[in-house]
């Protein structure tokens, strides 16, 4: 028997029992007459105590050749402990080791596996299993089961059943590249691994499975983000005979039910809000909405005068900072500056003090009057004491110049509280998009989503226009799920592949299977998929997926520690006949 008890167990009730432990060694405190020694498991931390006066002299002079790491088993007996530690919750006790016995032996880590560790990123990486001994990347790991648990409750005792789909398969387009895998039996083909399993799912809605979720590995070959891995993880869910009401209803309660359960949090209000109504207003359409700065448009207020720049632009839009008006020339320099960095890319920025005493001072006084700035406080909600930021030009992009610029004060001011959860669903997205370098319509979900039926008639006129049964759901300015409605018979399947380029040849060769399967009674269905690994992380607090995964991919999607991907044998390459030009 290895342990009687963990290391995070014991309690002053169980003083004077004998008791078997094994861990890691944390700490050594060696004062030479006493040594403590801290061990350490997943469940917490125990102090031990070899000393002059009650071990054997042979017992003490072993203890003080353990280093930090090596892994032990002890027996020995409770004792109060005469400092208690009222910080460590086994602190009321310690163990006099009677017998000590060394596991295995340990090099000394290349950084502390403390809580604040002396480690960069990258060591810790290459180093991941010490990385996970520590409690912040251990804590993520549990809190992610306890997610996973929550979920998969939830689903269950909604109907739901877990059912694997493969990893081997051709292609979906779900707007990402693929990774692939040769294969071996079928010279020079390829298999795809899933970006998502969206074919296989509604194929098994085909197949009569009427409810259907996973917790699945998906791959997408994209530039990697602070939110975004090459291989992550998602709550996917299928649902037939279902309209988007019956989607949106299940899933806000699985929202719901996780917060309650998971942070304690009982969400009183999920609003809702158009796609449109959220580039409208937030110039973005996962909008962060656990605080205003709501855009105000001042095309109307702000283009009668001879301010060229504001005349010429096609939106001018403006946002309220609250309290900044106090803000010194050099700061509002600043932020003028952080507008015109390249990644934010506006060409500069109009702002308007208003000043406690009701008046107002801009930086086109030249051109506008009082009256004027007094309406464009009005229309952007402006208080005294608040400084309003104007943008101007071409409306799609500086709607996200003007929205980078919002979430950059909120986080500023402090307003994006990682404890506050605010979700919202986005609905009525177009259903497709103009992509500028290949010069035609792209889908704006994936293929499979259908059209608002009251929309279809625009598919040939003005197809930016079509509005697409199709939703996401939005936490704190992440997106965390999206899906739709989707596409049930052969004949719309035909037409939207039709208008996204398809000749029917290439739509038979990459999707005839599940052309040919709505041939055979597709119910109505639709569904939904959740990032797991940022719900994961925005429940946790934070926005970094990373510290939740436990062996994630670096920033150039390499993982350092088992060092891949990498070359592979000559004769393995022969085998796959694959030729590389080396
Ligand atoms: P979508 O592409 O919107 O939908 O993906 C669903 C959710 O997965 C998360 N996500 C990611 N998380 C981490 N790293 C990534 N690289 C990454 N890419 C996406 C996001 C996103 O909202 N098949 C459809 C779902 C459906 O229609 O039912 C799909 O995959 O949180």
């Amino acid at each position: 028997m290895y342990r009687s008890h963990s290391c995070g167990e014991l309690r002053a009730s169980d003083i004077n029992t004998e008791v078997t432990l094994s861990g890691w060694v944390q700490r050594i405190k060696d004062l030479g007459a006493i040594n403590w020694v801290v061990i350490r498991d997943r469940y917490g931390l125990t102090q031990l105590v070899f000393d002059q006066e009650r071990t054997e002299q042979n017992l003490l002079e072993r203890s003080q050749k353990l280093g930090r790491e090596f892994v032990i088993q002890i027996k020995g007996k409770v004792i109060e402990r005469e400092s208690k530690n009222p910080n460590m919750p086994t602190g009321d006790i310690e163990i006099l080791v009677t017998e000590l016995t060394i596991l295995n032996e340990a090099q000394t880590p290349p950084f502390t596996i403390e809580d604040e560790t002396d480690g960069g990123e990258d060591i810790r990486m290459k180093y991941r299993y010490l990385d996970i001994r520590r409690d912040p990347v251990k804590n993520s790991l549990m809190f992610r089961h306890q997610v996973a648990m929550q979920v998969r409750n939830y689903l269950s005792n909604a109907g739901f059943i877990e059912v694997e789909t493969p990893y081997l398969i051709k292609s979906t387009p779900e707007g990402a590249r693929d990774f692939v895998v040769p294969s071996r039996m079928n010279e020079g083909q390829f298999y795809a691994l899933p970006q998502s399993p969206q074919t296989f799912k509604q194929l098994l809605m085909v197949g009569g499975m009427d409810k259907y979720f996973q917790i699945v590995k998906c791959f997408r070959d994209e530039d990697l983000r602070a939110d975004r891995q090459p291989e992550f993880t998602q709550i996917d869910c299928e649902m037939a005979f279902v309209e988007q009401e019956d989607i949106l209803g299940i899933f806000e309660g699985l929202t719901r039910y996780l917060l309650q359960e998971i942070k304690g949090v009982t969400i009183d209000e999920f609003p809702r809000m158009t796609y449109d109504e959220a580039m409208k207003t937030y110039g973005n359409d996962k909008p962060d909405i656990r605080f205003g700065m709501k855009f105000g448009e001042l095309n109307a207020v702000a283009q009668h005068k001879e301010f060229k720049v504001f005349n010429d632009a096609e939106l001018v839009v403006a946002i309220a900072v609250p309290g900044a008006a106090s803000y010194t020339r050099k700061e509002i320099d600043k932020l003028i500056d952080w507008v015109r960095r390249p990644q934010v890319g506006a060409l500069g920025m109009v702002y308007v003090k208003c000043n406690e005493d009701g008046t107002y001072k801009s930086s086109v006084d030249k051109f506008y009057d009082q009256d004027d700035l007094a309406k464009w406080a009005e229309t952007t909600g402006a208080k005294a004491g608040d400084l309003i930021c104007v943008l101007s030009g071409a409306a799609h992009k500086v709607r996200g110049q003007l929205s980078a610029l919002r979430m950059e004060i909120a986080e500023r001011l402090g307003l994006r509280n990682p404890q506050e959860f605010a979700p919202l669903w986005v609905v009525d997205f177009p259903l497709l998009e103009w992509d500028e370098d290949t010069e035609r319509y792209h889908a704006m979900h994936h293929p499979f989503t259908s059209p608002k039926p009251e929309d279809i008639a625009l598919l040939d006129t003005e197809p930016g226009k079509v509005r697409a049964n199709a939703y996401d759901l939005v936490l704190n300015g992440n997106e965390i799920g999206g899906g739709s409605i989707r596409i049930h018979d052969k004949e719309t399947q035909a037409l939207m592949f039709d208008h996204l380029g398809f000749t029917p040849e290439e739509a038979k060769a990459q999707f005839g299977f599940l052309m040919d399967a709505f041939e055979y009674g597709a119910p109505p269905h639709g569904g939904i998929a959740f990032g797991f690994d940022r719900l994961v992380a925005i429940l946790g607090g934070q926005e970094t997926i990373r510290d939740f995964i436990a062996f994630p991919k670096n920033n150039s999607g390499r993982d350092v520690m088992i060092d891949a991907p990498a070359d592979i044998d000559k004769e393995q390459l022969k085998e796959l006949n694959i030729q590389l030009d080396l």
